[in-house]
């Protein structure tokens, strides 16, 4: 079946050398580390952690932060395997072109959008939250029409458009600059984590911790509104309400966007120099040190304050106020503004990656893939990205699509896992710089431990990422089938003359 044709490892290296489509490999191990903690950690710590803990988890909020930590790093270890062995640029999509089909990689790379451009988006809109508050406590109070969308009260969400389209421009110029803005903006919002660990931990007590994971509350009857407003999880296994031992898990599922962004150095693979050493070091490396990071902020806030004051936006605020060091706050600001900035260019980063593989090889307008002359970046796809981020995020409330992110990165996580497996099985002679360990265990649970945070996610959720990959299979069908290179027997230097 056409639907089912594999490009070859061997192609898509190939083509990533011809001229036209290359771009410049500079990124070492400590960039690919940079780029990882730059994208990993952001809204999650600096927000969800606190809802997660005053709703779900408790004091827990900390294991579920391993819990959701062993389910990424069982799918990082495949990333990492698949990385090392195709080092070509568009992460999870140029996986699956090589071992489960060109259908597939299509599916995936229409379901990686969701992470990347929605993520960004979503991120962009965290970011002008906390900048308009920033200005606020310094007496500069903007407009609510230009920092809201139209939905939330507002014309537009200008801060968010701009700060989109200011880095688009970064990722124009080139990825070096990327990776020096990237390494400079993670050196800044890992003080500012690092602080809040070991300043906080004079003010834990330890009373706060207990119970530390307090007890299961079950749900009130009718209290979690319709099906769809419910994590699917609860259709299966009826309403299980929060704390206890489920509670853990549905914080795990909800700190899980925490971790996204080890994956996107994925996609930094065909600008890195030595992609079979370097890769699994970034893509393991930064996740190691931010799930480290992640457990110790969250034991310290919940030992600051009690978990059940920490419903607020800006909980590692909430605590530095609760102990009485107004100052403090202003440097978590400073952080969470840093950090957002580096998440934001990182999707957009993996974005642009992904669309110019898809589009190198046919499945989307071939004109996308040209790379700048001088920057050697993919610019069309790049510019089109940040346009339709900034569009997005200045004109949508977009917190209900967060959960989209989820549910898109998690898919791609299972895809992932299972691609391992397969091609183990096609093709067990290729050279793996990186190998996961106890196969086929591991790739085995990191499916399932990935499906079964997906449940966690609602109803709405689900019907939503239903419609989008229904348009992502008319689009296939209708144009991307027919274009596909690898179908048309298109060579990369045919393909050069088209753009
Ligand atoms: N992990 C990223 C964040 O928390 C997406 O913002």
């Amino acid at each position: 079946m056409t639907i089912m044709r594999v490009k070859s490892v061997e192609q898509s290296i190939r083509d990533a050398e011809a001229p036209e489509f290359r771009l410049r490999r500079v990124l070492r191990a400590v960039d690919l580390l940079g780029i990882g903690i730059g994208a990993i950690i952001g809204t999650g710590i600096f927000v969800l952690t606190g809802v997660a803990a005053a709703t779900d988890a408790g004091p827990g909020i900390s294991i579920s932060f391993v819990i959701s930590g062993i389910a990424c790093g069982l799918a990082a270890l495949c990333y990492a395997e698949f990385a090392s062995v195709v080092p070509v640029a568009g992460s999870a999509y140029t996986f699956s072109y090589a071992s489960m089909g060109e259908f597939l990689a299509w599916i995936i790379g229409w379901d990686l959008m969701l992470e990347f451009v929605i993520g960004a988006s979503t991120v962009s809109v965290g970011w002008s939250q906390y900048l308009v508050e920033a200005l606020d406590s310094i007496g500069i109070a903007v407009p609510d029409a230009l920092t809201a969308a139209p939905g939330a009260g507002g014309v537009m969400n200008l801060p968010a458009a701009v700060i989109a389209l200011v880095l688009t421009g970064v990722l124009v110029v080139g990825i070096r600059l990327s990776a020096a803005v990237t390494n400079v903006i993670v050196a800044i919002k890992l003080l500012v984590v690092l602080f809040f660990i070991i300043f906080g931990a004079f003010f834990i007590k330890a009373a706060n911790w207990s119970p530390f994971i307090p007890p299961h509350q079950p749900a009130e009857p009718g209290a979690a509104g319709s099906m769809l407003e419910q994590p699917l999880v609860n259709a299966i296994f009826g309403n299980v309400g929060s704390f206890g031992l489920s509670g853990l898990v549905a914080g795990a599922a909800l700190v899980f966007f925490a971790y996204i962004g080890f994956d996107i150095v994925a996609s930094g693979a065909e600008e890195t120099r030595k992609p079979q050493r370097d890769m699994p070091i970034g893509i393991l490396g930064s996740l190691a040190i931010c799930s480290v990071l992640y457990v110790l902020v969250s034991l310290v806030m919940t030992g600051i304050v009690k978990y059940d004051q920490l419903d607020t936006a800006a909980p590692m605020a909430t605590a530095f106020q609760a102990i009485g060091a107004p100052w403090a706050v202003g440097l978590v600001s400073l952080g969470a503004i840093a950090g957002l900035t580096t998440v934001i260019l990182i999707l957009m980063l993996g974005q642009a990656r992904v669309g110019f593989a898809m589009s190198r090889d046919g499945l989307l307008p071939v004109w996308f893939a040209k790379v700048h002359p001088k920057y050697r970046t993919p610019y069309r796809i790049t510019l089109i990205t940040g346009v339709v981020v900034a569009i997005i995020a200045s004109l949508t409330p977009i917190d209900v699509l967060a959960e989209m992110t989820n549910i898109g990165t998690l898919f791609a996580f299972v895809l992932v896992s299972i691609g391992v497996l397969v091609l183990r099985r096609t093709r067990p002679d290729l050279p793996r710089a990186f190998k996961v360990p106890w196969v086929p265990v591991v790739p085995i649970l990191a499916a399932v431990a990935c499906f079964y945070l997906m449940l966690n996610l609602e109803g709405w959720t689900w019907i939503r990422f239903g419609i989008w990959m229904l348009l992502g299979l008319v689009v296939y069908f209708v144009y991307s089938q027919h274009r596909s290179r690898l179908g048309k027997g298109e060579t990369i230097e045919e393909a050069a003359e088209e753009v």
